[in-house]
């Protein structure tokens, strides 16, 4: 028979609803599709979302110069395309309006400023039980058979620890609170990070006339967007149908070479692992030039070592080099949250992400999904958000089939959606 477990005391405090289909957490991107591809079907939802509008990673913590990185193609959700007159790469306007036109298409209608503070599977009744906290401190407690983190691999910010940086003194940021170089103009800026990030804020901040300083401290993989009029990601997708990985890794970076030449003499070494071997292993991706490359030749934008520590208005780095700098911009990454509310670690390792690898990393045991922790940007979310809407819609349907024969009004005792 189905019934609660009464465990824990706040269960009585909090508003609890029961949700007919699967708890959804993250309206960005993956949380969109997944929904849309279960409305499709016919399965109620609820999709929960921390902030106060859809996709909140491009519409509160991008750049305006920013653009998608692939060609379209390879960036919109299933079974809703790009509109024809769309640009190769769109940019940010134009990918959130996608996004806007998406959701309004699918009529997808996310719970906004509810964040999603813990989430266990109750072995006693066999469901999961989600809890949030609105923004109006008002709490709920979400009890569904299925739940799908949507949550994104780039959750919250990354801020490294480094000796002096409370005595800097400057205006210091990461690079998901920067806008434009419009603020920084004839200023001195550290950007520390040499990724996609660290690449295109520099740029910007030379495009209006900013001194940026980057800072790159091990090594990255640098290529061109596009090899002859063809992007390099599509190239080597049409390459890995019939080649290894080490070998299409071998191809791109001596096409590489061949159009941006040697770049170690300025400071940028390329890691012993090729791009694609090092996005496979370790996650880390490479950067694709739009730009940036050409400033660090004309030295408009200066490639430094790491930094030993911040004093007042200075840095030192590990050369022993001293710069005066009036700002610094933390290009340094991002990382899942997951750890910090799913109980749960059977499925997700340590570092927010499935244990197993794209593309077995989609769903866990007891009904638990998880959509966007592919590594492969829009593409790999969208892979994941048809497989698990499909797979939870199966048995949905099953579940429904079995429940007209029986009417199981027990399951109604709380709140319905
Ligand atoms: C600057 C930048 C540029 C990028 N450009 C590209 C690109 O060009 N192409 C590409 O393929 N990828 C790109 N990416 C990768 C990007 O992560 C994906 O494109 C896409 O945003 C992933 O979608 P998602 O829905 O999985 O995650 P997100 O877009 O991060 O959405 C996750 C959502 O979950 C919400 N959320 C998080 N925690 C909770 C919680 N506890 N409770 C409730 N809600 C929560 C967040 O507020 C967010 O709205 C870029 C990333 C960055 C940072
Ligand atoms: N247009 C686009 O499509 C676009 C634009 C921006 C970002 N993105 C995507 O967004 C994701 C995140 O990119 P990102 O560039 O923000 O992060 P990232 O790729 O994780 O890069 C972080 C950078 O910060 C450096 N770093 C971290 N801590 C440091 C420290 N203490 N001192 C010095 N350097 C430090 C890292 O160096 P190490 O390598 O040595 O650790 C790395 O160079 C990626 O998937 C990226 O492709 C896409």
């Amino acid at each position: 028979m189905f019934s609660f477990s009464f465990a824990d005391q706040d269960f009585l405090a909090r508003r609890c609803v029961w949700v007919n289909g699967p708890v959804i957490v993250g309206a960005g991107p993956s949380g969109l599709a997944v929904a849309a591809g279960l409305k499709e079907q016919g399965v109620p939802y609820v999709l929960l979302e921390r902030a106060d509008c859809i996709a909140s990673l491009w519409q509160k913590h991008t750049y305006d110069r920013l653009k998608l990185h692939l060609p379209k193609q390879f960036c919109q959700l299933p079974d809703f395309p790009f509109p024809q007159d769309y640009p190769e790469y769109p940019n940010k306007k134009q990918f959130i309006d996608y996004l806007e036109s998406y959701a309004s298409h699918f009529n997808i209608k996310p719970q906004f400023n509810e964040c999603v503070e813990s989430a266990k599977y109750d072995e006693a009744c066999r469901l999961w039980r989600v809890k949030t906290v609105s923004t109006r401190s008002s709490e709920v407690e979400y009890i569904c058979q299925w739940l799908v983190v949507a949550t994104g691999e780039n959750a919250e910010r990354v801020m490294p620890e480094i000796e002096g940086l409370q005595n800097f003194g400057g205006e210091v940021i990461h690079a998901c609170d920067y806008k434009s170089g419009e603020n920084f103009r004839g200023k001195d800026v550290l950007v520390v990070g040499c990724g996609n990030s660290g690449m295109e804020v520099s740029l910007d901040l030379c495009n209006h006339d900013a001194k940026p300083s980057m800072v790159v401290r091990s090594s990255v993989h640098i290529l061109p967007r596009e090899i002859f009029g063809k992007s390099i990601f599509e190239l080597a997708m049409f390459m890995l149908q019939w080649l290894p990985v080490w070998l299409v890794d071998k191809i791109l970076l001596f096409l590489t070479w061949m159009i941006l030449g040697n770049i170690e003499k300025y400071g940028l070494k390329r890691p012993s692992v090729g791009p694609l071997e090092l996005k496979n292993t370790q996650g880390k991706t490479p950067v694709l030039d739009i730009g940036a490359l050409e400033k660090i030749r004309s030295r408009e934008i200066k490639v430094v070592p790491g930094i030993k520590r911040f004093s007042c208005g200075m840095v030192e780095l590990v050369n022993g080099e001293n710069l005066e700098i009036d700002s610094v911009v933390l290009a340094t990454g991002y990382r899942s949250n997951v750890p910090y509310w799913l109980r749960e670690t059977e499925f997700f390792s340590m570092n927010g992400f499935p244990k197993a690898p794209f593309p077995n990393g989609w769903k866990g045991n007891v009904g638990l999904y998880a959509a966007g922790f592919t590594r492969k940007g829009l593409s790999g979310a969208s892979a994941d958000a048809t497989r698990i809407s499909r797979d939870i819609a199966k048995v949905w349907k099953e579940d429904l089939k079995q429940k007209k024969q029986k009417v199981p009004t027990h399951r109604r005792c709380i709140s319905t959606f």
